[in-house]
């Protein structure tokens, strides 16, 4: 069993996939060839933002929307310390200073209410993470926002397809930011991102800094970095969103089948009301999860830990913060476990991942037709 099934992916899109890779092969314009422009209209489109522009990575749309926003040296940008590092790394990398929030215990999102004590004279942005594929409580980040006069940078790295009050992930906040990774819920096969934006001026400067700083050829504006997502890439993209939807359907039908099977049984990562989660990671909360890990390894059934060692303790990061300052991050990080999980996955195997799973947590085991 696979962790995430790339294979069957392709299989199903094969066909697409590979018309798109020869047409860009036959134009021979590897970068900023026309599948770049035709995919950012595409997911404008579907997110409702005003502009999309992709780049090299989801790392890269996250400086790349610090730096279209001016923030740098001195500047501190709130953010959640449960996610994977390269939130926290572009803060850094920009100069600025990420200020560590704890989460909330039931969704592992930055915790809202905690987020307006940690305001000072140097704050700039607040950068709340979709983890796992949900959206945090981004009314009451736009809110805090607004009171304070700071940008909103949602990392929507896990979440691009999710909703919060219908409207779509990455169209949310001041900018959205969102990976191409292959094993995100819409991935290519190489290192590829987005970042969104409604507002024309950030657009414009992200997409200098996308070609370092060039507003026309040879002449550079402003600082910027190499990050473009090359045209091959962007045609993966393309063939994928044909199937996106259906995927994102069959993904809320796996994780309603675990969900049926596991729900009251084991501890999970909720979903909170007026938002969806696309599942980017299908997350159970344990005691013993060494011990369960290496039960379900012994039945060939491959898990991950998002993430064993929050940023504000990882050893690069820890001068920036107590180790204590969040201490629900410390305890979901040694609690957290993924789960196999993809829109292709067979209800056999969902069922014998959570009776597996169960059996090695000492649960009962549950009628697994009870939720067919
Ligand atoms: C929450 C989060 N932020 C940022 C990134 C960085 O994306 P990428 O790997 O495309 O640079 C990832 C992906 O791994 C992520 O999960």
């Amino acid at each position: 069993m696979e962790f995430i099934d790339l294979k069957s992916q392709y299989q199903h899109g094969r066909a697409q996939i590979g018309e798109r890779i020869r047409a860009v092969l036959d134009h021979g314009q590897y970068i900023m060839g026309p599948e770049v422009a035709e995919l950012e209209a595409r997911l404008a489109d579907y997110t409702g933002a005003r502009h999309c522009i992709t780049v090299a990575s989801g790392t890269e749309a996250l400086v790349i929307s610090l730096m279209a926003l001016g923030i740098g040296p001195g500047d501190e940008v709130i953010t959640t310390p449960f996610s994977f590092i390269a939130t926290a790394e572009a803060i850094v990398l920009v100069g600025a200073t990420p200020v560590f929030v704890d989460i909330d215990r039931a969704t592992c999102n930055i915790a809202a209410s905690l987020i307006e004590p940690a305001v000072t004279a140097r704050t700039r942005a607040i950068m709340p993470v979709s983890l796992y594929g949900q959206p945090a409580d981004m009314d009451e980040i736009n809110a805090i926002a607004r009171r304070h006069g700071l940008a909103v940078v949602e990392d929507a790295a896990q979440s691009f397809g999710a909703t919060y009050r219908n409207r779509k992930s990455c169209n949310l906040s001041t900018i959205g930011c969102t990976s191409f990774f292959p094993s995100k819920p819409l991935g290519c096969y190489g290192d590829g991102g987005a970042l969104f934006t409604s507002d024309d001026a950030l657009a414009a400067a992200a997409r200098e800094i996308r070609v370092h700083g060039q507003s026309r050829r040879y002449v550079h504006t402003r600082v910027g970095v190499g990050g473009r997502m090359d045209t091959l890439q962007c045609a993966v993209v393309l063939a994928k969103l044909e199937h996106f939807e259906w995927e994102l359907a069959e993904r809320a039908k796996v994780a309603a089948r675990y969900n049926a099977l596991l729900s009251g049984r084991l501890g999970l990562v909720g979903c909170n009301p007026n938002r969806s989660s696309v599942v980017a990671q299908y997350t159970v909360v344990l005691e013993e999860r060494e011990r369960v890990q290496a039960a379900l390894q012994a039945a060939g059934i491959p898990t991950a830990v998002h993430y064993p060692v929050p940023i504000h303790v990882q050893p690069a990061y820890a001068h920036l913060a107590d180790a204590d300052s969040c201490p629900v991050a410390l305890e979901m990080a040694k609690k957290v476990m993924s789960l196999p999980f993809g829109p292709y996955m067979p209800a056999a195997d969902t069922d014998r991942v959570a009776a597996t799973l169960l059996a090695a947590a000492g649960v009962t085991l549950p009628d697994a037709a009870s939720c067919a």
